[in-house]
């Protein structure tokens, strides 16, 4: 069965980002001048997904609005001639014409488990992506959602998406435990939440990208909490293993955590400097500030 939808979890409080998050969603961070949110719609779209769901919580309405049309604004730009700009308006509203964008509300911040489940009945059974806005990644040519769904096409199993880390940092991730790997696929025997260099089985770290199948669903089902008494989704697939199959894709591209403020600021720094026009200006100026640290 196809992927066609992708569930997008952005109920979380964001307390890492605290104070900016007190009244804005962490989502609606820009990466340079596009919130995150954006990277992974243009993701989900670039990979054939049909519909996007968002799981949003209270405080939530800019993400709502970023999609929306801003009629005020493009008539304001309108009569100051300033076509430039509408047209960055245009490629935003263009987004939801190529995709549906539907909302559900998570209740309370009861775990990225819980904001999966809570968009069950928009999933209708089927598999489903789930992305992690944080986590962006990208790709000269096939995106990461776009190989995880090859890799659930060929095998009918729930995919995750992983990456090596140095051993010195595998205590920030969860691990995959693997039993061997064919075409490119590791065959996922567990997964170890946090665990220390010693414990790790492995330095395949798990990202925030994911297809699930409807087995995951019957697992969140039981709604049983996990660490931080939150409801899992590493959990739930977790449970899975053995009945059904879930397999780790090692994809290729450029991965930036956005969720932590030195993450975030590393994906700004790095991705300005990707851009020509701030290039310029950036680089002698890091030199300077390199220079001049004492
Ligand atoms: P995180 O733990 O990274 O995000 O959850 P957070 O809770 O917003 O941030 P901190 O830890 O307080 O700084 C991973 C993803 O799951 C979503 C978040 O929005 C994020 O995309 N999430 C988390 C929910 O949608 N609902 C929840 O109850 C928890």
């Amino acid at each position: 069965m196809t992927v066609r939808k992708a569930i997008f979890p952005a109920a979380g409080l964001g307390t890492r980002f605290l104070p900016v998050t007190k009244a804005q969603p962490k989502e609606m961070l820009p990466l340079v001048d596009k919130p995150t949110i954006q990277y992974g719609v243009e993701e989900a779209i670039a990979s054939g997904i049909e519909q996007v769901i968002m799981v949003t919580g209270g405080g939530k309405r800019a993400i709502v609005d970023h999609f929306d049309r801003s009629v005020d604004l493009e008539h304001y730009l309108r009569e100051r001639d300033r076509g430039d700009l509408l047209q960055i308006l245009a490629e935003v509203d263009r987004l939801s014409e190529q995709v549906d964008i539907t909302y559900i509300q998570q209740k309370a911040p009861r775990g990225l488990g819980d904001a999966v489940w809570t968009a069950r009945r928009l999933v209708e059974g089927e598999p489903c992506a789930v992305l992690l806005a944080d986590d962006v990644i990208l790709c000269e040519n096939n995106p990461v959602l776009k190989q995880l769904i090859d890799a659930h096409a060929k095998t009918g199993a729930t995919v995750l998406a992983v990456r090596r880390v140095p051993r010195s940092q595998v205590s920030r991730y969860g691990i995959i435990a693997t039993n061997g790997s064919h075409d490119g696929l590791h065959e996922v025997t567990d997964v170890v939440e946090k665990p220390s260099a010693e414990d790790a089985p492995s330095d395949l770290a798990a990202l925030g990208r994911y297809v699930i199948t409807p087995a995951v669903f019957d697992e969140l089902s039981r709604g049983t909490p996990g660490a931080g008494k939150e409801i899992q989704l590493v959990d739930a697939i977790k449970r899975t293993i053995g009945r059904h199959h879930v397999v780790a894709l090692e994809f290729e591209g450029d991965y930036y955590d956005t969720g932590t403020v030195p993450g975030y600021l590393r994906a700004n720094l790095m991705l300005a400097m990707k851009r020509e026009e701030l290039r310029g200006e950036l680089e002698p100026l890091l030199r300077e500030l390199l220079q001049n640290r004492d």
